[in-house]
């Protein structure tokens, strides 16, 4: 086994996972890695056993647990505060995720196309106008998913901007200070808008499960504040660094943009790979909850597993030629979804928005191009959701 390498570590290209993770690549299909408090937990970085384990009842995603792992100083210090869905292990789970899977299906999601359209449009048309050159996170890949989980919701856009920058503090700091006074800042917003909603109901997704859940009692304020935190959150964020750090992979391959010009058609394949090749959310967190035995070595009680998704999607067992992006291979099965009972509920409504996003912006703008040395934009810092900083383009 290999010495233990620093996990998590920033990427040194923002479609690559970071250099230093070529010993865990090497070292498949499990690690040791070491967290920023010095603390020995597994990097699970092959495809099947990433599978088996994700699949497990055996890891729990309890994060009030203290043995959970922490991968920064600031996640260490919230984990008193409950987290709907991703903080919760079955029974309690399944009850939360069953109050929403009707509103997160294919059918769902596919009646939402259009809407997603028009928004795209109005964006793109504001771009356009105010062109040529753009900040394409601020102007296109944030506004976007933002947009669409507050529709569908219930949620004021109006209100937009507060939100924007408490789940970029609850994400990223950089203080521990910030991240508890996001969650609180957001918490208080949750609440008075159920609380308006009861009195003056609209007809959002919320608006739904007031009447349906709270108010039958199925469920409580502070869990349905949790449940729309969570939506809120991975709603946007997430769907819009897939979107900008999407856009720029694409550019900085030119010979595969040319392909997916020439057939717009291929943009399923295309979102299914670049969810592959870029496994944004290059992290996901479990504690096991009993010993577990797997590929030859035991995973003890109250040790913390994490599955570095950028490795588990690379592994040429799975993937040939991981390190190229070619959608014109089986790609369905990467893990950039997570797997399991934890499995994306988004999922179908993501990949709606990425897309018609890519599509409608490489069509737009067919001479898009960054406007500027591209390895000068900055990206995320290794420690959370992967993606651009921002990413200044012209045409
Ligand atoms: C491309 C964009 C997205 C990516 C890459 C992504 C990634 C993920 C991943 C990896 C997980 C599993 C985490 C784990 O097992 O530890 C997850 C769970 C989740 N995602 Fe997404 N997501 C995206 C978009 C969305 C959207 C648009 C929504 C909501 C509208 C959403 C809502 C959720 C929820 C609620 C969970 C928790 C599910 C559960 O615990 O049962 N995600 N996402």
């Amino acid at each position: 086994m290999p010495d233990a390498v620093a996990f998590p570590q920033d990427r040194t290209c923002p479609y690559h996972p970071p250099t230093a993770y070529g010993p865990l690549r090497e070292g498949r299909p499990l690690s040791r890695v070491t967290l920023f408090d010095g603390r020995s937990v597994w990097a699970v970085t092959g495809h099947a056993e990433a599978r088996a384990l994700l699949a497990d009842g055996r890891l729990s995603t309890n994060r009030e647990n203290d043995a959970f792992p922490a991968t920064s100083r600031r996640l260490k210090g919230i984990r008193f505060r409950r987290t709907a869905l991703l903080g919760v292990d079955d029974p309690e789970h399944n009850a939360q995720r069953r109050m929403l899977i009707p509103s997160f299906t294919l059918k769902r999601t596919a009646a939402l196309r259009p809407a997603i359209r028009q928004i795209v449009d109005r964006l793109l048309d504001a771009m356009e106008a105010a062109g040529p050159g753009a900040e394409l996170v601020g102007a296109f890949a944030l506004p976007l998913p933002s947009m669409v989980i507050c529709d569908l919701l219930g949620v004021p856009y109006e209100d937009h901007e507060f939100f924007e920058e408490q789940s970029r503090r609850l994400l990223r700091g950089p203080e521990l200070a910030d991240v508890e006074k996001a969650r609180e800042a957001l918490d208080a917003y949750l609440e008075g808008l159920i609380g308006r909603k009861r009195s003056a109901p609209g007809d959002g997704l919320l608006d739904e499960l007031i009447a349906t859940r709270l108010e039958t009692g199925e469920t409580d304020v502070p869990e349905l504040v949790a449940l729309a935190l969570i939506l809120l959150v991975a709603g946007h964020e997430t769907t819009a660094n897939m979107i900008s750090l999407g856009a720029f992979t694409l550019l900085r391959h030119p010979e595969r943009l040319a392909e997916l010009r020439a057939d717009p058609k291929l943009m399923p394949e295309v979102v299914e790979e670049l969810m592959r090749f870029l496994s944004i959310a290059d992290g996901l967190l479990r504690v096991a909850a009993r010993d577990i035995e797997i590929a030859g070595v035991t995973i003890r009680k109250d040790e913390g597993v994490v599955f570095p998704t950028s490795v588990i999607n690379r592994d040429e067992a799975v993937f040939e030629e991981p390190d190229a992006l070619d959608w014109n291979r089986p790609n369905r099965h990467h893990l950039a979804f997570g797997f399991g009972i934890h499995q994306c509920l988004g999922q179908n409504l993501a990949r709606a928005e990425m897309e018609i996003a890519l599509g409608a912006l490489f069509e737009r703008f067919p001479g898009l191009r960054p406007a500027v040395d591209p390895d000068r934009i900055p990206f995320k810092p290794g420690d959370t959701l992967q993606g651009m900083l921002e990413l200044p383009v012209t045409w």
